[in-house]
Parts: C-alpha cells; sequence; structure tokens
C-alpha cells in the first residue's frame, strides 16, 4: 500500500489534486479518507475531515493522522481537536484498512434504528443514521459533531466517504432515519452532494413516527447549481 495507489480514490474532478490521509484511532483501526471535492466547492470535504469523522463514527477517537505531506491546511485543527500526532511521509507496510463495505442491507431500518446509537451529536442531541446502497454492498453512516460545526459530517456524508475511500462509485439508493424530528430528509448541503453522485437514484427516508416516504433525489434540488465550465 503506498499513497499513490491510495490516491486514486479521491474525487477530485476540480482541482484534480488528489488528498488522502489515514487516521488510527485509539482503539489500533486505520481509517482511510479520500477529499470529496463538490461542484460547489465550499462543499467539499477533506480527507481529514472524512478520516476522522469515519475513525469517530466506528467509536474510536483519532490518536495518529498519516498524511503524505504534512501541509494541509486542517491539520492544526484536527491535530488539536484530537491531541493527535502526525506522522508524515511514505507508509509501512503494517498498516490493515478498516473494511467499511458491508454486505447489502435488505432491511433498512433494521440496521438504521440501532445505528443511531452510535452518532455523536454533543451539540445537536439530534442524532442521523444512513445507509448508501450499490447493487452488491452497502455503507452505513452517523452523524458527527465536533468543536467547530463546520468540521463534522452529516450521516449522509459520512456514509459517503466510506462508499469512496473504498472504491465505490455507483450507487443505487440511499436510506435515511431520524430519532427526532416530524420529517427525516437530507439537508441542503446532503441534497448538493447526493445530486453529484447519485442523481438518479431515490432517497428512502424512514421517518421518527415509523412512517416512510421515497422521492427521487433529482427532486430534492431542482434548479440545483451546476456549470459545464467546472470539472472539464
Ligand atoms: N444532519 C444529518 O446528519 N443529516 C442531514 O441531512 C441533516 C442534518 C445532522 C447534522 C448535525 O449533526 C445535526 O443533524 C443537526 O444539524
Amino acid at each position: 500500500m503506498n499513497w499513490n495507489t491510495l490516491s486514486l480514490l479521491a474525487y477530485v474532478p476540480y482541482s484534480k489534486i488528489p488528498q488522502t490521509c489515514i487516521v488510527e484511532g485509539d482503539k489500533g483501526g486505520y481509517y482511510l479518507g479520500v477529499r470529496i471535492e463538490n461542484i460547489s466547492y465550499p462543499l467539499t470535504i477533506s480527507c481529514l475531515q472524512a478520516a476522522c469523522c469515519i475513525c469517530l463514527s466506528y467509536g474510536e477517537t483519532p490518536k495518529i493522522i498519516y498524511i503524505e505531506h504534512p501541509t494541509h491546511p486542517q491539520i492544526e485543527f484536527w491535530k488539536k481537536e484530537f491531541d493527535c500526532t502526525l506522522i508524515s511521509g511514505a507508509l509501512t507496510n503494517n498498516i490493515i484498512l478498516k473494511e467499511y463495505k458491508e454486505p447489502y442491507i435488505t432491511s433498512k431500518i433494521d440496521v438504521l434504528k440501532p445505528l443511531l446509537a452510535t452518532a455523536i451529536t454533543k451539540n445537536s442531541n439530534f442524532p442521523v443514521s444512513a445507509v448508501l446502497d450499490t447493487n452488491e454492498f452497502s455503507f452505513t453512516g452517523v452523524n458527527i459533531e465536533v468543536s467547530d460545526w463546520s468540521m463534522g459530517l452529516c450521516a449522509e456524508r459520512v456514509a459517503l466517504s466510506k462508499a469512496l475511500a473504498s472504491g465505490n462509485i455507483d450507487f443505487s439508493a440511499i436510506s435515511v432515519h431520524t430519532l427526532k424530528g416530524e420529517f427525516s430528509s437530507p439537508c441542503g448541503a446532503c441534497r448538493q452532494v447526493l445530486k453529484e453522485h447519485l442523481p438518479l437514484s431515490k432517497a428512502k427516508l424512514f421517518h421518527a413516527n415509523d412512517t416512510y416516504s421515497e422521492h427521487f433525489i433529482n427532486d430534492f434540488l431542482p434548479y440545483n447549481f451546476s456549470s459545464k465550465s467546472l470539472g472539464d
């Protein structure tokens, strides 16, 4: 395993500059995060944000950050947030990355409900869970909150970060569940991100009151921002 191979997993159609990192958790898991750009640039998920939020979603606290070039603008934030050590340069061979993909989940709600307990919602106390499907596999996600609200991630984007870091890019559906609230529904930022990765698929919404609805992601974001001049 080396940085060049891992960098192929980054989604960087706009900058063409791949960035990846690995976060080691306090229980010894290794979590890969890749940069996921968005056509609306500020919605881009950094490799550090992805790796740290994924690590936290598995119940581990980030302890060591492995990154090829220690110049990433978010490094200071994440280092300080969890008192992490930084290791830069070539990767050693003893790193075995956490497997994110799960066998295809047929009964979504049976997974979405217990998953809520793993959300980290110190500020909102509003847990959200998500399952992102390919035809063969599923990727779960929960919302993660850290001291800077803008550095956390929604459940949908944790699931997407896991899927892309696993080399999966063809998605068939996303399911979302909230513990509270009237209508479980992806936020505007997630709609923009989902539109970029699974525009023709459905969002399956499992509402807090045990009702269900499904919607085409395309219908969630009419007149969305797009431009052929970006990503050419
Ligand atoms: N949240 C999600 O996880 N998904 C959404 O689509 C809406 C918002 C989370 C983010 C934050 O942790 C909490 O809900 C309150 O905004």
